[in-house]
């Protein structure tokens, strides 16, 4: 399985605090199934110039780099480098967006503003990363936002070359409808734990799953991540 969406670079963003508790976080993933981790801590293009965040995340990542690398018995994930960014025109003042994204390829875990529609600006936006950039928006946690879970538009992001990412937590029952009904309409979606937080992750997790696989089917969770028309990673 991958896990598309986590906070676990220690002292970055709201995350995961040490090194200890980031390596705690990633050997239960591990465990859990999880052979792939991107790691993509919140940039909010409103509060730093993208070459600080960057220049930040590789010196949390340099903290638990040698750790991962030299863990025995392959211990850790495979680990990939990404960012969680949330959606604003400022983005745009970033001269290269690559850094931003899933390993410096095509993908980029997107954070839509917590609007109760698609406003225009975001469209607007969305659109950018799409046609002017080259960008994929992996649109995040798209359970959160409901006007996402609505077939029509969602079909015209995807159309646009949007995808989605579902997070893995216990759901509601209703949520689980409408993704499966999206499911057999042919939407696919990235999965992630969005794991901010070492302590209880196994236990939490594992509810998240059952949760999901029941909604999406195991044989999907398992595969999730592979399932775009590019791959996700
Ligand atoms: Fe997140």
């Amino acid at each position: 399985m991958v896990d598309y969406h986590t906070h676990l670079l220690p002292d970055m963003d709201d995350g995961v605090r040490s090194v200890e508790e980031s390596l705690a976080a990633l050997s239960a993933l591990k465990r859990l199934g999880f052979r792939h981790v991107v790691l993509s801590p919140h940039f909010y293009t409103n509060r730093e110039p993208a070459d600080a965040f960057i220049a930040r995340r590789e010196d949390r990542y340099a903290r638990i780099a040698r750790a991962v690398d030299s863990g025995e018995g392959g211990s850790y994930p495979q680990l990939h480098l990404g960012a969680e960014v949330y959606l604003t025109s400022l983005l745009f003042n970033t001269a290269d967006l690559r850094p931003l994204t899933v390993d410096g390829g095509d993908c980029m875990l997107t954070e839509l503003p917590y609007d109760d529609k698609l406003k225009d600006s975001t469209l607007r936006n969305l659109e950018r990363l799409c046609y002017s950039e080259g960008i994929t928006p992996v649109l995040a946690h798209i359970e959160r936002y409901p006007y996402l879970l609505d077939p029509s538009l969602l079909g015209e992001l995807f159309d646009m070359g949007c995808r989605a990412q579902v997070n893995i937590n216990p759901l509601s029952w209703g949520t689980k409808r409408k993704l499966k009904k999206l499911l057999s309409k042919g939407f696919v979606f990235a999965l992630g734990t969005d794991t901010h937080i070492g302590g209880g992750l196994y236990d939490r997790v594992s509810k998240g799953l059952s949760s999901v696989n029941n909604a999406l089917g195991t044989g999907y969770v398992k595969a999730a991540g592979a399932y775009t028309k590019e791959n996700l990673i």
